[in-house]
């Protein structure tokens, strides 16, 4: 890999609730480097976006980084202040929210809201940072841009608005840009245009890029690399094809035969068993026991490390060679 842009070490984000803590995210490792883009996929409440948004100095509210270390092109941002953050995010790293409508000021038009980027932090008068936004809308491809630019958020319809989202992120030719389930609300077709904008731009700007999503399919044509996500934690980690190929860990699998195929007709064929666990009270031994075919004695126990399977390829099961040769029968 060139240029390592960002490396997470063994980040941990805890949230204070009347109930004690909630360990959200518990001990995550990864890097991503220049050109390319890792997945982040797993089920709903796994810590995906309490993870991304730490990541953007966006710690949230009544939460807290109790470990680790985020280095964003070799520095060290983990004890940043407001200021300091603000000065970076956007620069250097830039996130695409979840939910566009709540990311976007329905008040102000789109034109006032790319263009702002410009004023903000390039000090650019309003002419030509409404220039640029231009140049930004129409290489995002929302047609029509220069009459657009007027328009309010509620005038866009949510693909359109996704693409706003983006021509925001990229304004300030980050280096890094994160996209936080950037197709969830959308139909098919219009997911498939907005990853296809993703990619061409990361392509285009060597970007390094976090793609994060609840469906493994999303990701399959969007991605280099997957680090998939369970209770806080990441359990395995692989190229694409590496993960596709050959799942070293049984929740990878779970997810597997959940992601629908055109011959369904798009409707998923089995979601995993069982919830994912109370992060409040996280069980014994590896949290994914209580939902594993796989699970054995050991598995109550002992909680599992990392097992290096080869280079950045890693699965947190104990018997993740067992899993990946299809041995493992599932039973004793
Ligand atoms: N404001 C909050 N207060 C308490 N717990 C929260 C809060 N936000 C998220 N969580 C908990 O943190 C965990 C991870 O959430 P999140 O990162 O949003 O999951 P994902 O993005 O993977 O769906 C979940 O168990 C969620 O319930
Ligand atoms: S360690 Fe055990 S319970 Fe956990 S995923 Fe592997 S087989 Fe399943
Ligand atoms: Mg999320």
């Amino acid at each position: 890999m060139t240029g390592v842009l960002l490396q997470v070490d063994d980040l941990a984000v805890e949230f204070d609730t009347p109930k004690g803590p909630l360990r959200a995210v518990r001990g995550v490792s990864f890097q991503v480097g220049e050109g390319e883009t890792l997945a982040i996929v797993g089920e709903s409440g796994s810590g995906k976006s309490v993870t991304a948004h730490t990541l953007m100095g966006l710690v949230p509210l009544r939460a807290r980084i109790v470990s680790g270390r985020v280095t964003i092109e070799g520095r060290d941002v983990t004890g940043l202040s407001d200021k300091e953050w603000r000065e970076l995010r956007g620069e250097r790293i830039a996130m695409i929210f979840q939910d566009p409508l709540s990311a976007l000021n329905p008040s102000l038009t789109v034109g006032y809201q790319i263009a702002e980027m410009f004023r903000r932090h390039r000090r650019l008068g309003r002419k030509e940072s409404r220039r640029l936004a231009v140049g930004l809308m129409e290489q995002v491809g929302i047609p029509d841009a220069e009459r657009r630019l007027d328009d309010h958020p509620h005038r866009f319809s949510g693909g359109m608005r996704q693409r706003v989202m983006i021509a925001i992120a990229l304004a300030l030719d980050p280096r890094l840009l994160i996209a936080d389930e950037p197709t969830t609300a959308l139909d098919v077709t219009v997911q498939a245009q907005i990853l296809r904008l993703l990619r061409q731009r990361q392509r285009a700007d060597r970007l390094g890029m976090i793609i994060i999503s609840h469906d493994l399919g999303v990701v399959a044509r969007a991605a280099d690399r997957v680090a998939v996500m369970y209770a806080g934690r990441i359990v395995e980690t692989g190229t694409v094809a590496e993960v596709y190929e050959r799942p070293a860990h049984p929740y990878t699998l779970g997810l597997m035969r959940a992601v629908p195929t055109p011959r369904d007709g798009g409707a998923p064929l089995e979601a995993i068993d069982g919830q994912p666990p109370d992060l409040l009270a996280p069980p014994d031994g590896c949290a994914f026991h209580p939902r594993c075919p796989f699970a054995r004695d050991k598995c109550r126990e002992v909680d599992p490390e990392q097992h290096e399977l080869g280079p950045r390829r890693a699965s947190a099961c104990h018997f993740a060679e067992e899993v990946m040769t299809g041995v493992h029968t599932g039973h004793g």
